[in-house]
């Protein structure tokens, strides 16, 4: 396991640590933009501009005045004003090269652990069992992935929860539908139970007889009836190695570990319908049993006049048990943004019935639609609606396993998650803009200097010279590492780690355009390998973060 960070290793970056220092002396937010020349500096303040206002004195005073108050001889060359009143900041060089170095020797890659751990919960991914996982659990199972990883890299303790489908009605007509085709369900692939399920759908809506017959065997069965539960057992057992296989080729870090399937719940759903009942939360409304909360037209039903319980039931008990034995601090759900209505109303009524606690986070991120290049709903070539794999076959038709995966997690990510995302596999897969592949390649061009160095034996040095202004860009982007790291983590926003990659592999590539790395010579080539040792890392953690692999060559 790698050690903590390293002590020489600030908590902030440059541009934090600066603004900090204005704010404390000046007494508000210095609003600090990157400079637009490199002259002005590296940031420039309107701050005394916004103080005269107020003040009614001429806005250069104000500045010289701020200028004269402000000690940041450590950090910062001679503060400078311009114009009508600009204060330009430019970071002393021999503070971005210790901070750059500072950031290459640390074994967390400029990532802080948090100071307060918590334990999360992250529900993501959850197929359905006899059904073949669809493009929006390829959403699902990204995006919980890169949650799962930049939580666990702040040091917070990570638990996965795949709520999978694996309980309800539609066993009912599963189970017929099997009996009346004498099949064995064991034998079946996904692909098969998926067609099977089909037909039985089709059945059920068409043929009253067989719906009868399907509803009874839902009471039967949920009722532990020996012989239905086997071929439950049976259709669970088949399901479980294809959804391994799509995370195997997803790269995503879940395992049969972190599997905690509806029909978990079960013996918890009786208990827990009583307490709520017994407590007044939970009373009967037209033969349900309903927890009323304020703000939602419809109550949330925990017990159908029937007598059986629902996906609703089942989430309050996911709850319960999450807070009750996972002590979880905070829980998060990535579903379609079309469920953010059904966690609002689970979440309050889990609230009322005490099952979380104020200061237990519940939080749904829900995620967009993939469409086609058409704008609709992504189909596949046949025109039926989009599975998993066959969105991953149509990204591997035209590049390499690793480089279709980056495409895809990428398109996913680096848009805000709400948003749909036109999946566009020949833009996705380009080397050029802003895509997974590119950052790849960024990667890989970093590791072919780095190797030719090694084989002329320049052995790397230190980051101790930075005098060129693409290089001090680079090294003020890279202190931000770890600032955009905690950001993503407690807002779960990748698509900031996303744009922050983008513009690091932008300022590397200015870099080397502007700053000849092998033929330069002595100290200024050994800094300048240095920097692409840290740009190579930080770049390839922070793809990592994403879930994405960061070839050495391309
Ligand atoms: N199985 C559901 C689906 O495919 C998602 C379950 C999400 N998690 C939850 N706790 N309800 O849509």
């Amino acid at each position: 396991m790698a050690a903590m960070s390293s002590q020489s290793l600030p908590a902030s970056s440059l541009p934090a640590q600066l603004t900090e220092r204005v704010q404390a002396v000046v007494g508000v937010d210095p609003e600090m933009r990157p400079a637009t020349k490199p002259q002005f500096g590296h940031f420039q303040s309107n701050v005394a501009l916004r103080l005269a206002k107020s003040e009614g004195r001429p806005p250069r005073e104000v500045a010289a005045d701020l200028v004269a108050r402000l000690e940041l001889d450590d950090l910062c060359e001679p503060l400078e004003v311009a114009g009508p009143g600009f204060i330009n900041f430019r970071i002393k060089s021999e503070v971005l090269a210790a901070t750059a170095e500072a950031l290459l020797a640390d074994d967390n890659d400029g990532i802080v652990p948090t100071d307060a751990p918590q334990r999360v919960v992250i529900d993501y991914s959850a197929p359905n069992v006899a059904k073949q996982m669809h493009v929006g659990h390829l959403r699902t199972t990204i995006i919980g992935d890169c949650f799962n990883r930049v939580l666990g890299a702040l040091g917070h303790t990570v638990i996965p929860q795949n709520h999978i489908g694996d309980w309800g009605t539609q066993f009912g007509m599963l189970i017929e539908q099997v009996h009346d085709e004498g099949i064995d369900a064991g034998a079946l692939t996904l692909d098969e139970a998926d067609a099977l399920y089909k037909r039985a759908a089709a059945r059920f809506r068409a043929d009253e007889e067989f719906a009868s017959r399907a509803r009874a065997r839902v009471a039967l069965f949920q009722g532990g009836d020996e012989e239905s539960l086997a071929v439950w057992r049976q259709l669970v057992e088949i399901s479980k190695p294809a959804f391994n296989e799509a995370y195997r080729r997803l790269g995503v870090l879940l395992t049969d570990d972190d599997l905690a399937g509806e029909s978990t719940y079960n013996d918890d759903l009786p208990v827990l319908v009583d307490e709520l009942e017994q407590s007044g939360v939970a009373v009967v409304d037209d033969g349900a049993l309903c927890v009323f909360v304020d703000g939602f037209d419809a109550p949330l039903i925990v017990r159908k006049s029937d007598g059986g319980y629902g996906y609703a039931t089942t989430d309050l008990a996911a709850i319960r048990r999450r807070v009750g034995t996972l002590h979880a601090d905070r829980i998060i759900y990535v579903t379609d943004v079309r469920q953010g209505g059904h966690f609002a109303q689970v979440f309050a009524a889990a609230r009322k019935a005490g099952f979380l606690p104020d200061d237990v986070a519940a939080e749904h991120v829900g995620y967009g639609m993939v469409l086609g290049t058409d704008g609709k709903p992504f189909k596949t070539r046949d025109g039926s609606a989009a599975t998993l794999s066959s969105l991953l076959d149509a990204a591997e038709e035209v590049a390499a396993p690793n480089i279709a995966l980056a495409a895809i997690k990428y398109a996913d990510l680096s848009n805000g998650l709400q948003k749909d995302y036109t999946f566009d596999v020949e833009r996705m897969v380009q080397t050029t803009g802003d895509t997974g592949p590119y950052l790849q390649y960024a990667h890989a061009r970093i590791s072919q200097i780095l190797r030719k160095a090694e084989a002329e034996g320049l052995a790397g040095g230190a980051i101790t010279v930075l005098d060129e202004p693409a290089e001090q860009q680079l090294a003020l982007l890279l202190s931000r590492f770890g600032e955009v790291v905690s950001e993503v983590g407690d807002a779960l926003t990748p698509h900031k780690l996303c744009g922050y990659l983008y513009d690091l592999a932008g300022a590397y590539s200015s870099f080397y355009e502007q700053c000849p790395v092998l033929r330069s010579e002595g100290e200024v080539r050994s800094s300048r390998l240095a920097l692409c040792r840290a740009t190579q890392k930080v770049l390839a953690r922070g793809l990592y973060l994403l879930g994405i692999d960061a070839p050495e060559r391309m």
